[in-house]
């Protein structure tokens, strides 16, 4: 299976102002890659890129708005014609916003799924399509262990996390037969901006750095998921394989059902 390395191509790593998406970039650079780094606060991209000044390889600032579908099209084709190929697309992007009461199907949760699922398919078509015509290329998109089920007050996140895993299992089965290597990463809960907002206990917590690694380290290996903390990852796995009566009860007494 195809791994990218720095020598073919360039990284593209959208969310990348911030947690995740940013450290990746930089661990990114800090391993060789020129890696184009996209999110709508330009002014956080350009900080990114002065912060990767000295390191092996750098980072260019992408502006944009991944829920725009013509702009992700564009982008692909602008960084690949004045960068060269994009060897490894790290598509991340993405928020969680806690489900309101009587909110179900309203504006934030269709922003939610808009942003997760759409969002992130505008980046990965026009990849798909670039890369299955040279046979060639490696995509990692960020999921969550939250798509492994149904959460408790994650309602629009778990389905559009669920989503993205059954697209990605979908798709590799193409994107096999044209030498295109998809993975698909599962967080549990770390430590970024974004999670610094939950008011509840978060198990496993992971610091970024350390996330960082793992997923880095990930893209380096042949698996098609990069899952972790193993411990949360696999009890979720296992508790999706039981009953759906215990899948409940046993949901339920760990969150209070929130
Ligand atoms: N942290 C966790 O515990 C955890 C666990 C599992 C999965 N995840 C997933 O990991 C990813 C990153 O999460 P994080 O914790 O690092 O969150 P974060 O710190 O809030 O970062 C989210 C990133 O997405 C970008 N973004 C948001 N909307 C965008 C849009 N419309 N167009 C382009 N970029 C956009 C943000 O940049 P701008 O605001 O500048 O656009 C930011 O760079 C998300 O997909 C999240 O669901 C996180």
């Amino acid at each position: 299976m195809y791994r990218a390395n720095p020598a073919e191509g360039a990284a593209w790593v959208t969310g990348a102002s911030s947690g995740i998406g940013r450290g990746v970039a930089l661990e990114l650079a800090r391993r060789g890659y020129k890696v184009l780094a996209t999110a709508r606060r330009a002014g956080e991209l350009e900080k990114l890129a002065a912060e990767a000044g000295g390191l092996r390889g750098r980072i260019i600032p992408a502006p944009g708005d991944i829920t725009g579908r013509l702009a992700m099209e564009s982008m692909v084709a602008d960084i690949e014609s004045a960068h060269g190929p994009i060897a490894l697309a790290f598509l991340n992007a993405g928020t969680y916003v806690a489900d309101k009461p009587g909110d179900f199907g309203g504006d934030g949760f269709r922003e939610t799924l808009h942003l997760n699922l759409e969002g992130t398919l505008n980046c990965l078509a026009p990849l798909v399509r670039a890369m299955s015509a040279r046979r060639k290329g490696q995509i990692a998109v960020t999921s969550s262990v939250a798509g492994y089920g149904g959460m408790p007050r994650a309602i629009a996140y778990s389905a559009s996390k669920s989503a993205l895993i059954a697209m990605c299992e979908a798709l590799k089965f193409d994107l096999d037969k044209v030498g295109v290597n998809l993975q698909v990463v599962c967080p549990g809960f770390v430590k970024t901006p974004l999670t610094d907002l939950n008011p509840y206990d978060m198990p496993f917590l992971l610091e970024l750095d350390d996330a960082v690694q793992r997923i880095c380290d990930g893209f380096e290996k042949a698996g098609f998921e990069i899952a972790f903390p193993r411990r949360m990852a696999w009890s979720l796995k296992f508790l999706n394989m039981l009953p759906y009566s215990v899948y409940f009860r046993l949901l339920r007494w760990r969150t209070g059902g929130a």
